[in-house]
């Protein structure tokens, strides 16, 4: 029966992580989302049906309930190379179907070890340079009667591949960087329409990248996984008469060098258009003169489909001033910081070399690049003369926002450069909206962070000699990342690799994907840091509704609590091992950002309890009581050595700070409410005292404001967050940032950059405040996993009039958005088909909510305060301030 209603609508149907047509699992999990439904509609079931090539139905399958995330996928098991177009409808109670949904067509990729052939290739120059890309080529027949081809493509390095000429698919720094060890993820690319009956030919530049490149801090390390690069292609052609041919990196491949000159991911890269032929990958270019390949160990067992988004160049930026320095250079201005490559268009005489450096801030109107350490982040493109050029680097990636231009022939135009901003390409989800236009630019600011850190894994900075999938600066992060852009398939990549490279005791490496070479200590437990562990894949559970995913990372959010059990002294306390405490607590010196004003102990202890009580919760949902009970009660424990250990019996705390306060109030390590009371006021009278400016660190930071608004000091928790001077949230704002900083002074007041040695002006981690944005100034928080169920309890205060903020979530768009008027608060809410939201209002009414558009009313304080008070203006809490602080 078809049915062409409208009334009930279903979209949004997509396989896994819905970043690829391609999986890497033969029983890929599907979800959709019901986007119209009549009042009151109530899911019953789901009719799915695969079809065969002709359209015809192949297979059928209901889904009883009211699923629709993640749900298994209820055929038969795809084999490798296997397509299968699947549709969908939702039948509600009174078993009226919706209309069917349009095909989505689902490809398995190689799933098992044996599809390989394709064995890596590489080469040797030995009198160029290690830095130097290769390429690599080969040509091949297609017959006539070509139905398909499929390339699945990698590379020990980083990789470009070009087909009969013209590169294949919009992917930057393909393969990206995992667990090489453990991972290596392939592209899939359809080339039918690519190839022609006759002579084809398939290029591939290839250069070291992770794999061999240099990475890490000090002088860093090389030849992190192998002192040969090289690509792994295979291609395999299937003809309409059903017979097929297969092309693979092997021993017939030749390589030569092109007119990558040098490339390195953190020092630039170096180009000279003279060497280039653009036929170089076409059949008719000849390469009797490049040299024969050598064939390496297959990497079979390491190959695998990516689960995440690759990276993409996602936005174009032009400049927005090009000028003369002091000192006479000519900076170009692309006005935010970002990560990514400047792309050129130039036109001179062939052999004039075009110098690019690149920096995030001037310092005394000069290109500040002392935060840049060891990275030299400059690339240098030689013209080849005759005409106009374009040049955009593939193998490096900068964070910058000024770009110094030296040895331009003529005068650089607006129009000849521009900056490409590539990052993981993560579809926005959420966004926030408030009448205070800082908190805006702070919110636009964690957003283009977040972008700028997304290049493949989350790391910690995109400028410097680093650039790591930092454990802590992640953990901290993800309940904004989360909001802000579907990064299900990216984090949970991310997580994989931790999970392999965690040692067999449970300890987590400080960063993900390790460098043994640079941290010999091997993997241990970082507190806050190794336990990203534990806390991602939980908040990934809390946003996404992923059970399975919490089901495979269980083991590892089990072993690093394991870790710290077995760690403990005589009193039961994690005092064990080094600590990075409250990283960056603004009172720390700036060459030890660990010694700020919490001891880092009791920060361990604290993320020790908390963290085995979230296993504990993990353990509930998979359904595993014995672990739950085991958890639950080591973290009882943890928390009672928390109290004998830090807590005076009146609920003072042996550190006299704000993060030491939070952590108490926010994990829950108090013993009763006199304690609690004690310790929300304390952490409030320290706050006032710091005159709200913010005395927190990486760990302390995303909590310090909730902890202070539940303590039910929220008119503080709006002093800090609308503080602007330094340091503060705010302060940055103030001074121009366009991303959030690593220090909350990276750049001090007078505009030098601060003297320690490690000063990013993009990093996440005090973003982490985004958090509080959605969730207690906007009021949208988590309800149920998945987002089905939604709290939603915004706290006005600090003088704002108006806040919204919007998520697609798994059910559809949830959306929130409040104004005050005088003591009056109108908050309107939509929700989504499916879904559901309790509502509390600040005068501590609630209301049960369904889907639809609902408007509700009341007062904007709590009814036990002035009720005609709609909270101070932000004039009204600077000047409480200064009166505050005269002696
Ligand atoms: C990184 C941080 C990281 C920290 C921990 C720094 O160099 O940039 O963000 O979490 O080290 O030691």
């Amino acid at each position: 029966m078809t049915t062409d209603r409208t009334d009930l609508v279903v979209d949004g149907v997509r396989t896994e992580y819905g970043t690829s047509a391609v999986v890497g699992t033969a029983t890929p999990r599907l979800s959709w989302v019901v986007s119209r439904a009549p009042a009151g509609w109530q899911h019953q079931a789901t009719e799915l049906r695969r079809l065969d090539d002709d359209g015809a139905v192949a297979e059928e399958a209901t889904v009883d309930g009211d699923a629709s995330v993640l749900v298994a996928w209820p055929f038969a098991p795809l084999a490798s190379r296997e397509r299968a177009d699947v549709q969908l409808r939702v039948l509600g109670a009174d078993g009226e179907p919706s209309p069917w949904t349009a095909p989505l067509t689902v490809e398995a990729g190689l799933l098992d070890p044996s599809d390989w052939r394709a064995v890596p290739v590489t080469a040797d120059f030995p009198d160029e340079v290690p830095e130097r890309p290769i390429r690599f080529r080969r040509t091949f027949d297609v017959g006539e009667g070509l139905a398909e081809a499929r390339l699945y493509v990698s590379a020990l390095g980083t990789y470009d591949a070009h087909c009969n000429g013209e590169p294949v698919g919009e992917e930057l720094l393909a393969p990206g960087w995992t667990s090489y060890r453990h991972r290596i993820r392939y592209a899939t690319r359809d080339l039918t329409d690519r190839l022609v009956p006759g002579a084809n030919a398939l290029g591939l530049t290839v250069a070291e990248g992770w794999w061999r490149g240099r990475l890490g801090f000090m002088d860093g390390q090389r030849e992190n996984y192998g002192d040969q690069i090289g690509p792994i292609a295979q291609l395999e052609l299937v003809y309409e008469d059903g017979s097929r041919d297969i092309v693979v990196t092997d021993g017939s491949w030749r390589a030569g060098l092109g007119p990558h000159l040098y490339a390195s991911l953190y020092d630039g890269e170096h180009y000279d258009a003279r060497l280039e032929d653009p036929a170089w990958a076409t059949a008719a270019f000849d390469d009797g003169a490049w040299t024969p390949v050598v064939e390496l160990e297959s990497v079979a067992e390491q190959l695998e489909a990516p689960v995440g988004p690759p990276v993409r160049r996602t936005e174009v930026l032009a400049p927005v001033a090009i000028a003369r320095s002091p000192a006479g250079a000519v900076l170009v201005d692309f006005g935010q910081v970002i990560a990514g490559v400047t792309r050129l268009r130039v036109d001179g005489p062939a052999g004039t070399e075009v110098r690019l450096r690149h920096a995030e801030v001037l310092e005394h109107g000069e290109l500040g690049t002392r935060p840049l350490r060891n990275a030299e982040a400059t690339d240098v493109f030689i013209l080849g003369g005759g005409g106009v050029e374009t040049y955009e680097p593939a193998f490096t990636s900068h964070g910058f926002r000024y770009v110094e231009v030296s040895g331009w022939p003529g005068e650089l135009e607006p129009a000849d450069i521009e900056a490409c901003f590539c990052t993981s390409d993560l579809p926005t989800t959420g966004t926030f909206r408030c009448s205070n236009d800082d908190l805006n630019t702070l919110h636009d600011n964690i957003r283009r962070g977040w972008r700028g850190n997304a290049v493949d894994l989350p790391t910690d900075c995109p400028q410097r000699d680093e650039r790591l999938g930092w454990t802590g600066d992640a953990q901290v992060f993800t309940p904004t990342a989360t909001f802000l852009t579907d990064c299900a398939g990216f984090l949970a990549s991310w997580l994989r690799d931790l999970a392999a490279e965690q040692d067999e005791f449970g300890g987590v490496p400080m960063f993900v994907p390790a460098i043994p070479k640079l941290i010999p200590t091997g993997p241990g437990w970082i507190a806050g840091w190794s336990d990203a562990a534990v806390v991602v894949p939980w908040r990934l559970f809390e946003r996404y509704g992923d059970r399975d995913l919490l089901e495979r990372q269980y083991p590892s959010m089990g072993a690093v609590v394991d870790f710290v059990a077995h760690e403990l002294d005589e009193h039961g306390v994690a005092s064990k091992g080094y600590q990075l405490g409250d990283w960056l607590d603004p009172s720390a010196p700036p060459d030890n950002a660990a010694a700020g004003r919490t001891d880092s102990i009791l920060v361990a202890q604290a993320y020790f309890s908390w963290c085995a009580r979230l296993v504990a919760g993990a353990a509930d949902v998979l359904v595993r009581p014995t672990d739950a009970a085991h958890y639950r009660e080591v973290g009882a424990r943890a928390a009672e050595a928390f109290r004998r250990e830090f807590v005076t019996p009146s609920g003072r705390l042996a550190s006299d700070s704000p993060t030491a306060f939070a952590l108490a109030l926010q994990f829950d390590l108090l013993a009763d409410d006199d304690q609690r009371e004690r310790a929300g006021r304390r952490l409030a009278q320290i706050v006032q005292a710091d005159r709200h400016r913010i005395g927190t660190g990486f760990l302390g930071t995303p909590l310090v404001l909730d902890a202070l608004v539940d303590a039910g000091h929220l008119d503080d928790a709006y002093l800090l967050l609308l503080q602007d001077e330094c340091p503060s949230w705010l302060y940055q704002v103030r001074m121009g940032a366009t991303t959030v900083w690593e220090r909350w002074d990276s750049m001090l007041p007078d505009g030098t950059i601060n003297p320690g040695e490690m000063t990013s002006f993009n990093h996440y981690a005090f973003g982490a405040v985004g958090d509080f944005l959605h969730r207690r100034v906007a009021g949208r928080a988590v309800g149920a996993p998945g987002g089905r169920h939604h709290h939603i309890e915004p706290r006005p205060g600090g003088g704002l009039t108006d806040a919204e903020a919007t998520l697609e979530t798994p059910y559809g768009p949830v959306a929130v958005a409040w104004h005050r008027q005088g003591p009056q608060l109108r908050l309107n809410v939509d929700l989504p088909p499916k879904a559901t939201a309790t509502v509390v209002l600040p005068d501590g009414s609630t209301t049960d909510l369904g889907a639809g558009h609902h408007e509700l009313q009341g007062a904007c304080r709590p009814a036990d305060e002035d009720p005609s008070a709609a909270g101070p203006t932000p004039e009204e809490l600077m000047a409480a301030q200064i009166t505050a602080d005269e002696p």
